[in-house]
């Protein structure tokens, strides 16, 4: 069983317990504005979604870990990892991503399971380099970005939906946690 702790966060697998709250941070315009195509997702599209983010975990060996507030047990969204196969060009690669329920934000918690992910992916995997591919305008997530010491690599277009993407890269032989 995979589980991080950091000072104030679990990083685990996915429970049945999860559906509900991420069904709820799924259903937040203000949240999933930055996925996709923009449109919420219900209640069978967030299962959907968990179980897939289950076999991820089984066949990579990493994946997108739930993450708990170690203070009251509630979901506060995910962070982890995923192999980017909607973008051709990356899908060799491993990227980082992440997506908090908005009354979590602005607390610092994005940040502290990024940076306890960038660990796991360097000490538990043996990963030497992690990506982030983002929406240009997504300013949160550039900041997150930012604060792991991600360098920008390069723009790109998001193949289906066409709206520009950066692409930051780290070098986890030089990261320092
Ligand atoms: C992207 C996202 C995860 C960022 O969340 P966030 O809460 O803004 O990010 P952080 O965890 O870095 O917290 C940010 C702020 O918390 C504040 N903060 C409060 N208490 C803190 C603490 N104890 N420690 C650190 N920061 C703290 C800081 O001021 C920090 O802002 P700053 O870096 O400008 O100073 C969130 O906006 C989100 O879920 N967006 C929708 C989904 C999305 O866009 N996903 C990515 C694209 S797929």
């Amino acid at each position: 069983m995979t589980e991080i702790r950091t000072p104030r966060l679990l990083l685990r697998r996915w429970h049945d317990d999860d559906l509900a709250p991420m069904a709820e941070i799924n259903a937040d315009p203000r949240v999933m504005h930055w996925i996709d195509d923009g449109s919420v997702h219900d209640l069978d599209r967030t299962a959907e979604e968990i179980e897939r983010w289950e076999e991820e975990w089984d066949d990579e060996g990493f994946g997108l870990f739930a993450v708990e507030l170690l203070a009251s047990g509630e979901l506060v969204g995910f962070t982890g990892l995923y192999v980017p196969g909607f973008l051709p060009e990356a899908a060799s690669e491993v990227a980082i991503s992440w997506r908090l329920g908005s009354q979590f934000w602005g607390q610092g918690y994005a940040s502290e399971a990024a940076q306890a992910t960038l660990e796991f992916a360097l000490q538990d995997r043996n990963l030497d380099r992690v990506i982030s591919i983002d929406r240009l305008d997504n300013q949160a997530s550039a900041n997150v970005i930012r604060k792991l010491g991600m360098a920008p690599e390069r723009e790109t277009t998001h193949p289906v939906y066409g709206y520009p993407l950066r692409v930051h890269a780290i070098d986890l032989t030089e990261y320092q946690a």
